[in-house]
């Protein structure tokens, strides 16, 4: 049967499973409003700071979405897109804290949807808007953007070349591109199952060194990496406390299902040891493109 996720140009057999994959763990508008309530929030009074705890899909949360913004120098006005912008968290934190104009592109609907409607709960919809789409086909003229926001997406992407050549079409001459992504270790796997995937077919790390060569040929002035592989590790050694404080019924489950939390248990214990053991890296670059 066709689906709406069919229709998507720039969609590829490793996006369906990407797609499916975050559909079922990530959180819906459903769950997020629950627990608003449980917090003692009433939804229509909600504002974007109640989500943080619950829409930021990558780690370091909110201080890492706040982070790059400050690194960017993301500013007031600047029109930023946002590459797989998940159920919204990163685009409507950088809207409400630092003014920009956000446009959000998510290839799976349901997230997709829930970005949408969250942004509605918080009345951030003039400021933040969402396109269903492809990193690999941005639905964009081009040279729009004064800046690119991607946090924990290129590693799902097998087309690099395309994917980043995308980018960097949007981007004016002199805008900024920053990333927030995680990085593989050349000849070396993973542990699995990971945050984005299951099996290796889901998964597409690349080296750091291969991302800044690919980025100096495109034409872009590379920033200095900032490393947070040790932030990251740290981030899943609380989030395995977490789940298994979830999972043994001592602690509120943030408007995910038993079955999601034990689905990231596992992947965040092989995170632990891949942060650990330098098979994986994850940090942030900003990077500029050529005036020229
Ligand atoms: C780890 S989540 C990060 C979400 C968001 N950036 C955040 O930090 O909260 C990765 C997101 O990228 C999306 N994604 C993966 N491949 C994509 C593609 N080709 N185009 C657009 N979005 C994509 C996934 O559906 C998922 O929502």
């Amino acid at each position: 049967m066709q689906s709406d996720a069919d229709n998507i140009p720039g969609q590829t057999a490793q996006g369906h499973m990407i797609a499916e994959h975050w559909a079922r763990l990530a959180i819906t508008y459903e769950g997020a409003v629950a627990e608003l309530r449980s917090r003692g929030i009433e939804p229509g009074k909600a504002v974007s700071e109640d989500l943080h705890e619950l829409d930021m899909i990558h780690m370091g949360g909110l201080a890492a979405t706040d982070s790059l913004a400050q690194i960017a120098q993301i500013g007031r006005d600047h029109n930023v897109l946002d590459v797989g912008s998940g159920v919204g968290g990163p685009a409507r934190r950088i809207a409400s804290k630092y003014g920009a104009l956000m446009w959000g592109v998510e290839l799976s609907a349901p997230l997709y949807q829930t970005a949408v409607r969250l942004t509605e709960l918080v009345d951030l919809q003039e400021r933040v808007k969402f396109k269903l789409g492809s990193a690999l086909a941005l639905p964009f003229e081009g040279l729009e953007f004064d800046g690119v926001v991607m946090q924990h997406v290129a590693m799902q992407i097998s087309e690099k070349s395309q994917l980043f050549g995308e980018l960097s079409r949007v981007i004016r001459s002199g805008g900024y591109l920053a990333m927030h992504e995680i990085f593989g270790a050349k000849g070396e796997e993973p542990r699995y199952p990971l945050p984005w995937a299951t099996e290796p077919a889901m998964s597409s790390l690349e080296s750091l060194e291969d991302c800044l060569d690919r980025l100096t040929h495109l034409g872009f002035d590379v920033g200095d990496f900032l490393d947070l592989s040790e932030d990251g590790r740290q981030f899943h050694v609380r989030a395995i406390a977490a789940f298994n404080r979830v999972l043994n019924e001592e602690e509120g489950h943030q408007g995910i299902s038993m079955e999601a939390t034990q689905v990231r248990l596992r992947a965040s214990e092989s995170m632990e040891e891949n942060l650990r053991t330098g098979r994986i890296r994850v940090g942030m670059i900003v990077c500029y493109k050529n005036k020229g």
